[in-house]
């Protein structure tokens, strides 16, 4: 969770490079999971920056996140291989599934939904990753057992 001590370490420490924003974003990212409104306040203070500068920031890169995560993150692949083998409607059942979009996290904190272009796994489209294991060849009936286990 947030903690507004080593945020300030961890910005006093980062402060001092050329550019800091990014290098201060992801250390934030990496110890908190999360870029939150607090942590905003303190590094656009820090900085002397807009709040409304560190938001836009924070909101271009995707790797950045406003909120926590789920306890799962399934991640559907949507590129163009993918999508030849059917993963649009593999997309759609899966938000239909879980009653979340993509970039959304279920209201319980069960779940992440994250749509990813090209997973490597072409040959054996479509594809997927829960939690960094790849599931490859999805099937509805896959997407079933995948929905399930995200339950858990
Ligand atoms: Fe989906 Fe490559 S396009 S894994």
């Amino acid at each position: 969770a947030f903690d507004a001590a080593d945020a300030t370490e961890i910005i006093h420490e980062l402060r001092g490079l050329e550019g800091p924003l990014l290098p201060i974003l992801h250390a934030f990212q990496a110890r908190f999971g999360q870029i939150g409104e607090e942590a905003v306040r303190l590094i656009s203070a820090a900085l002397n920056l807009s709040r409304a500068e560190v938001h836009g920031v924070v909101s271009f890169y995707h790797d950045f996140r406003k909120e926590p995560h789920g306890r799962h993150v399934l991640k559907v692949c949507r590129a163009e291989a993918c999508q030849s083998m059917g993963s649009d409607a593999i997309a759609d059942t899966i938000e239909r599934s879980l009653g979340i979009k993509f970039g959304e996290t279920s209201a319980d904190g069960q779940v992440t939904l994250e749509a990813v272009y090209c997973l490597g796994l072409c040959a054996a489209a479509p594809s997927a990753m829960l939690d960094g294991r790849l599931v490859a060849r999805l099937s509805q009936a896959k997407v079933e057992a995948l929905v399930e286990e995200v339950r858990l």
